[in-house]
């Protein structure tokens, strides 16, 4: 009996070092309601001012409006889509640099750590010029270039940015010049399959680099399960959107896009039904996913004005 107890907290502390989540039971062996379950041992929790979160526009506990609402719809959209694959690892990528990747990706992985039951990983792994860690204010010494190319473990690096539900970061670290071949290394490979496979009720995201700038996305986008495209309004080409869409076609499962930073109303035909957004706004923000995508890259979107 006594050893079962001791392999048993063995197996917990195991899972704890790897900065992993444990589920509380009460006394009676009841599992503990769902916003009591994370418990944060190494990974690091940083206080972040609500003020410095909203001028970054990362979501907060006291959103609401169309900004977060559109989140919402997302995450709805993208859940359903990982659920029914049985998936968990997502990656987010765009076309081309500043289309809005890095906001997509933290307000995704926040909406979805608030709302499910699920502890939600976000990784930087724009290795080149990785900047999720400045959307906090936080300057985290090490990340995952760290991890890679030297011997700091993943449990170290976590950092849980504090009243953010069960959200957890791993940071991009120093800025590498030989990303691609990081990204696409042995240990980035293993480390992604222990990610995927350790936790079910784990979801990782990764912020990638623009797939057209250089090797790295398209090389790492056959170890995730899926891709979400980003694609700013305006920004990137009809060819280099398409190309884009080939090559994640070929690489990956493209799951959906997100039109970002939209300065028009858009309505979108999603399951037979319609909606609009007007997202001036709120800055710029609809989520077209799902088998739009590819009506979307070959003909602009249906628009109504005013
Ligand atoms: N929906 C939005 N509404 C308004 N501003 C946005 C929106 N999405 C992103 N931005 C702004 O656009 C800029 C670029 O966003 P972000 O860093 O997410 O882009 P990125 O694609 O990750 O860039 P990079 O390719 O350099 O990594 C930031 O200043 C961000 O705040
Ligand atoms: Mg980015």
């Amino acid at each position: 009996m006594e050893r079962i107890k001791q392999a048993l907290e063995k197996a917990r502390t195991e899972r704890l070092q790897a900065g992993g989540t444990l589920v509380m039971s009460d006394t009676a062996g009841n599992p503990a309601p769902a916003a009591d379950r994370i418990v944060y041992t190494q990974t690091r929790t940083e206080e972040v001012p609500l003020h410095f979160l909203r001028e970054m526009r990362v979501l907060t506990g006291l959103d609401s409006g169309k900004f977060a609402e559109s989140y919402k719809i997302l995450r709805t959209q993208v859940l359903q889509r990982l659920r029914e694959k049985h998936w968990n690892t997502l990656a987010v990528i765009s076309p081309v640099a500043g289309e809005g990747k890095t906001l997509t990706a933290i307000n995704l992985a926040i909406s979805l750590a608030r709302e499910v039951d699920y502890t939600v990983l976000l990784v930087d792994a724009n290795l080149r010029s990785p900047s999720i860690h400045t959307y906090f204010g936080i300057n985290p010494e090490f990340g995952l270039s760290d991890y890679l190319t030297g011997d700091v473990p993943i449990s170290q690096l976590l950092v849980h940015p504090a009243g953010i539900g069960s959200f957890v970061i791993l940071p991009g670290g120093k800025p590498l010049e030989q990303s691609s071949e990081m990204l696409n290394s042995p240990k980035m490979v293993r480390l992604v399959e222990e990610l995927k496979s350790r936790y079910n009720s784990r979801i990782v995201l990764f912020d990638l680099p623009p797939l057209l700038s250089a090797a790295d996305a398209i090389a790492f986008s056959p170890y995730v399960d899926a891709a979400l495209l980003v694609v700013e309004e305006g920004r990137a080409t009809t060819h280099e959107i398409e190309h884009t869409t080939e090559l994640l076609i070929q690489n990956t499962q493209l799951i959906g896009t997100v039109l970002n930073k939209s300065r028009t109303k858009i309505r979108a035909k999603e399951n037979q039904s319609s909606r609009s957004t007007d997202t001036a706004s709120a800055g710029g923000f609809f989520e077209a996913i799902g088998k739009r995508f590819r009506a979307w890259t070959s003909r602009r979107p249906e628009r109504t004005d005013g």
